[in-house]
């Protein structure tokens, strides 16, 4: 008989709950963005995170449910992000799912979401199988895996500063594109010439990334132009500053591929939406996540759990979240 999993993420500035089958179907992917609330302080504020989360959590959860017509007595897990992320942020989804699995009698599922967002290549019609190299590329991490099982995975590379969606959020910033930045960026390079600005790509030992480099060029680039050609130039400035994102990440995951002779290699995490950087990806034969599951969501989380030891009631109840590996 097919199980059911529900997923809750909570680690940052999205509310997401969803329910997928044991066999990696999605049922429902529910998703509340908070971005707007925080756009105006031009980041996201921990504290009103964690509240808007207490706000939104059950909603969410209900929504999550109804949409794929189950009940919580159905469910034989619940999984959800212990870390991680705000700590705040990752308390009220923790504390929820253990409440819901307290009152329904449904365990635990505790969820790394950096396993969450490499488990969002294990559902849906074509789901991939380990091994694989995956390159995860979010707002809070730039990683560098070999993923020879559905459950571990070993870090070969990572950033010595910024991550890569740190680094387009900043960019960003300082083409006056607001909050969130990365999506935005994206929608402005379509129109610009990506030729026009020779940005910097670090080439740093072994298999690590840098972006402070390419960040503070595209600083002086601004700088340098003022206020009325920075307008007129806007387009091209962030074209070639994604492009050169985009040839880093590309040319680490070709050399990565090749040194652990790797076949196939993929790509997850928020940065993994950008078109620029997927249209790449496919002209290279790399998988990417299916875009609705690269920036934070509920179904990569349930599809961890998956894979992760359930608990108990009682086992459950001393897990704490946590912010950093
Ligand atoms: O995975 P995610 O939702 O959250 C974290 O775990 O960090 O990733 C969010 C990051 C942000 O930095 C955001 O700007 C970036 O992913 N991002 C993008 C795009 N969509 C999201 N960066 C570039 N182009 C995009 N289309
Ligand atoms: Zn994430």
């Amino acid at each position: 008989m097919t199980e059911l999993i529900l997923g809750l993420e909570t680690s940052c500035d999205e509310t997401a709950a969803a329910v997928i089958s044991d066999g990696g179907a999605i049922l429902s992917n529910v998703i509340s963005s908070q971005a707007q609330i925080h756009a105006r302080y031009g980041g996201v504020v921990p504290e009103v995170a964690s509240r808007r989360h207490l706000e939104l959590v059950e909603p969410v959860v209900a929504d999550a449910l109804e949409q794929a017509g189950a009940a919580l007595e159905d469910v034989s897990a619940i999984g959800v992000t212990q870390g991680p992320g705000l700590v705040g942020a990752l308390l009220v989804g923790l504390s929820y799912a253990k409440g819901l699995s307290w009152a329904s009698g449904v365990p635990l599922v505790p969820v790394d979401h950096l396993r969450g967002h490499v488990a969002s290549l294990f559902l849906g019609e074509e789901p991939l199988a380990p091994p694989f190299l995956c390159l995860l590329a979010s707002g809070g991490h730039t990683l560098l895996l070999v993923v020879r099982d559905y459950d571990s995975h070993e870090v070969i590379g990572g950033t010595r500063d910024d991550a890569a969606g740190e680094a387009f959020d900043k960019g960003a910033r300082l083409l006056g594109l607001g909050y969130p930045g990365g999506p935005a960026l994206d929608r402005l390079a379509r129109t610009g010439d990506a030729t026009a600005y020779r940005f910097p790509i670090a080439r740093m030992e072994g298999l690590d990334f840098s972006f402070s480099g390419v960040k503070t060029a595209l600083l002086y680039a601004v700088k340098d132009l003022g206020d009325a050609a920075l307008a007129e130039q806007r387009a091209d400035l962030a074209a070639s500053y994604e492009r050169a994102i985009v040839q880093a990440l590309l040319q680490r995951i070709e050399q990565a591929a090749e040194s652990m002779s790797m076949e196939t290699v993929a790509v997850v995490g928020g940065v993994a939406a950008n078109s620029a950087l997927r249209a790449g990806l496919l002209a290279r034969g790399v998988r990417v996540a299916p875009l609705a599951l690269c920036t934070d969501n509920g179904a990569m989380i349930a599809s961890a759990a998956r894979y992760a030891p359930k608990l108990l009631e009682t086992d459950y109840l001393s897990i704490d979240a946590y912010s950093s590996r």
